[in-house]
């Protein structure tokens, strides 16, 4: 009885030992200082379709939160990415994705809110795929190269602590009120209309493609996806 207690007492002294080293194991890995960001603006869309880019066996029992694709129901931030898949009428991917999005036009059912136009929609999709695609490469030196250590990746997946879990709910919190495309510097989006509101969004679209960004969401993504 003694002994369980002792050991149950070791273990919390270990968890908040483990915790409280975060922040060191943050500053000796090759994490952004903003891995917080990066990170959940790679995944706050995140589907299963999209994990098996980086692991075929993923599935929807996994612990990456993401954005309540019913934004109208319920909590805004989910603790798992959900399936999104796409169907086979058209022939290729691209075409039956924009099926998958034109469809759920007015449903409010596609995790954005209603604030986002069909064209908005599928710019958005494409550059979740997109960024995605860009990760992969990342991801991969990640798995053959320098696996994170356990301890590290602890520390990333416990997203509530880390700030992961709140920029997601940043993400749904702001779909309220209009199209956020980058959690930073944050400018109003103008409706995307013509080649100049594009130039906007362009901008905009392409803040988390450089290097670091693409890093982070690699490391973020190996260690949750690790034990599929
Ligand atoms: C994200 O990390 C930065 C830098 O450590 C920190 O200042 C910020 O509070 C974190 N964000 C959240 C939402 O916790």
């Amino acid at each position: 009885m003694r002994k369980t207690f002792l050991l149950a007492i070791i273990a919390v002294i270990a968890a908040v030992t483990q915790a409280n080293n975060c922040p060191a194991l943050y500053k000796q890995s090759n994490l952004s200082p903003i891995f917080n960001e990066t990170i959940a603006h790679a995944i706050h869309s995140m589907t299963v379709q999209g994990l098996r880019l980086f692991n075929p066996r993923a599935t929807v029992n996994n612990k990456i939160p993401t954005v309540n694709q019913n934004l109208h129901n319920g909590a805004k931030v989910v603790p798992f990415a959900p399936e999104d898949p796409v169907g086979n009428d058209f022939f290729d991917f691209t075409m039956n994705m924009i099926d998958r999005v034109l469809t759920n036009v007015g449903t409010h059912d596609d995790g954005l809110g209603h604030h986002w136009s069909p064209a908005e929609r599928i710019v958005h999709v494409f550059h979740m795929w997109d960024l995605w695609l860009h990760i992969q490469p990342y991801y991969q030196r990640i798995v053959s190269s320098s696996p994170v250590s356990d301890a590290l990746c602890e520390c990333l997946l416990d997203t509530k602590a880390n700030g992961i879990y709140n920029n997601v709910g940043w993400v749904a919190n702001h779909y309220e009120s209009g199209t956020p495309i980058s959690l930073k510097n944050i400018v109003e989006i103008p409706p995307l209309v013509d080649g100049n509101s594009w130039k906007i969004w362009k901008k905009d679209l392409l803040q988390y493609y450089n290097e670091e960004s693409l890093n982070d969401a690699g490391m973020y993504l190996y260690c949750a996806l690790k034990d599929f």
